[in-house]
């Protein structure tokens, strides 16, 4: 059990690797994730996002799995549904404006949906081991538009039925960076001051 004290579903969220490879997404739930991430903040409320929603067996689906890298290619390919994250790029000539808080409002929703289906009762683990190109142009994805990265989302599986390099995947203890590493005071690399006795930042799975 984790006992860091932040909400739930936040708390006991974590990213498995063993997916059961039978259970199925029903459209609703599909459809209750992705307004999950329509309702995140965004700059301008622009809403840069897009998704391309590859159900395990769809035509998306179908162009996705031969780009995944040899470490995501045994345990996405079980989940019952890819969220493929897109951005639209800004017009401005201006990479903060263009690139950058996109980017950022994209990562922003996808927390969002991820966090949705934690409190679904499913699990979601997000991966950036694609061949990024291959997959926006399988995709049709336009110049103006990059894709991000995967959520893969499911229920957990038996991990009598993986491969054991992905079954060891799901024993990992988590760790964080301690986050006097993190929060800063007027100095970059300066802790802030006011940081107190916080949670342990190593944490058993699930
Ligand atoms: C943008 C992004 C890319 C990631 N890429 C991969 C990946 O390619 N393969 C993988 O197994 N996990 C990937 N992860 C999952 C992280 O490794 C995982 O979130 C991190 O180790 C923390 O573990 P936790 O989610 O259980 O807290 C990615 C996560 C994010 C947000």
């Amino acid at each position: 059990m984790n006992p860091v004290a932040i909400a739930e579903p936040l708390r006991s969220r974590w990213s498995p690797s063993v997916f059961d490879a039978q259970h199925e997404l029903t459209d609703a739930e599909i459809t209750r994730l992705l307004e999950a991430a329509q309702w995140a903040p965004s700059s301008g409320n622009r809403q840069p996002w897009r998704y391309v929603v590859a159900t395990r067996g769809s035509a998306a689906h179908r162009v996705l799995v031969p780009h995944l890298s040899r470490g995501n290619s045994g345990w996405v390919p079980r989940a019952s549904v890819v969220f493929l994250s897109v951005v639209v790029l800004g017009t401005d000539g201006d990479e903060l404006k263009d690139v950058l808080i996109p980017a950022h409002d994209v990562g922003q929703a996808s927390a969002h949906l991820t966090l949705q289906a934690h409190a679904m009762g499913l699990h979601a683990h997000q991966f950036g081991g694609f061949d990024h190109t291959a997959v926006a142009a399988g995709l049709g994805i336009p110049d103006d538009a990059r894709v991000l990265a995967g959520i893969a989302v499911g229920v957990r599986g038996n991990p009598e039925e993986v491969p054991e390099r992905d079954a060891e995947r799901d024993q990992r203890a988590r760790s964080r960076r301690p986050l006097a590493e993190t929060a800063y005071d007027d100095r970059w690399d300066h802790p802030w001051p006011g940081l107190a006795p916080s949670g342990p930042t190593t944490a058993e799975q699930g």
